[in-house]
């Protein structure tokens, strides 16, 4: 199977490294152009890609960058890219330090089903809760104790299953996490969010999770960006 990849920072570092190491062939992507990613390259064996090559690549593209900077991605990007192709989101919302003051999100939209509507397609929501360094070195085979778990959200039965197949290779359960408007149970803030939880675990803390998003991630008016959006 051939994943495309746009963001090429820590997660999408780190997927590219996982994945090629399973053997899938990768694009990968990032706001720089190919030649900033001959390293990455080199070290992985996945292609050095334009966004737009990416976006193309995959039957499963991952979009992997600052939640603020999907609003520069070309608006156009997934136009003619089959219906079938399944997109993955990984993004999370820091307003007060990165991503300045995104209205929706504020007002309640979950940030997949914004991240969605930015780019005109159903998105699967995943590695979202989960460290970098963790999704690089804590998976483990299925079946072993404490093995850690990942939420996977979305509406679309079938890319949900194609994303939890790919999760459970990269060694972790993946646990239904519900449709993409329930979300909100796996951003950030809320217990399963940086938790390394096992699938019990996992199924406890989006049970209590909480709708309200916590202070420290709601924009103020001191959040970059927050006077230069059109209202
Ligand atoms: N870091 C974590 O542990 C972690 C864990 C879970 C989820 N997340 C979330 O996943 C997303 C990515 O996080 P990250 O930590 O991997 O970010 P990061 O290390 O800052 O990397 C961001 C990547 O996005 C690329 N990018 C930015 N704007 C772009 C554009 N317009 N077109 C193409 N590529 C663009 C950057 O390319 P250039 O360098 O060329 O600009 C860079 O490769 C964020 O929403 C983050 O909150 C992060």
């Amino acid at each position: 199977m051939k994943i495309g990849i746009i963001g090429a920072g820590q997660i999408g570092g780190t997927l590219t490294r996982r994945l090629t190491k399973l053997g899938y062939e990768v694009y990968v992507a990032n706001s720089r152009g190919p030649g900033s990613l001959a390293n990455l390259a080199k070290e992985t064996g996945a292609k050095a890609a334009q966004v737009r090559e990416a976006a193309r690549a995959g039957e499963v593209v991952v979009v992997t960058i600052p939640e603020g900077k999907i609003r520069d991605l070309p608006k156009d990007l997934f136009a003619g890219v089959p219906k079938q192709t399944v997109i993955i989101d990984t993004g999370n919302y820091y307003p007060r330090q990165r991503d300045g003051k995104i209205a929706d999100i504020e007002a309640g939209m979950t940030e997949s089903r914004w991240v969605a509507n930015q780019l005109g397609r159903p998105v699967v929501k995943t590695f979202n809760n989960i460290y970098a360094q963790h999704l690089l070195e804590l998976g483990r085979p299925a079946g072993s104790p404490g093995r850690i778990a990942l939420p996977i959200a979305g509406d679309d039965a079938r890319a949900k299953e194609i994303v939890m197949r790919l999760v459970d290779e990269l060694g972790f359960d993946a646990v239904d996490a519900g449709s993409l408007d329930e979300s909100w149970r796996q951003q950030p803030g809320t217990p399963v969010y940086a938790s390394d939880f096992d699938a019990e675990g996992v199924r406890r803390a989006l049970a209590e999770a909480s709708k309200a998003r916590t202070p420290q991630f709601r924009a103020t008016e001191n959040s970059p960006g927050t006077f230069a959006q059109p209202a």
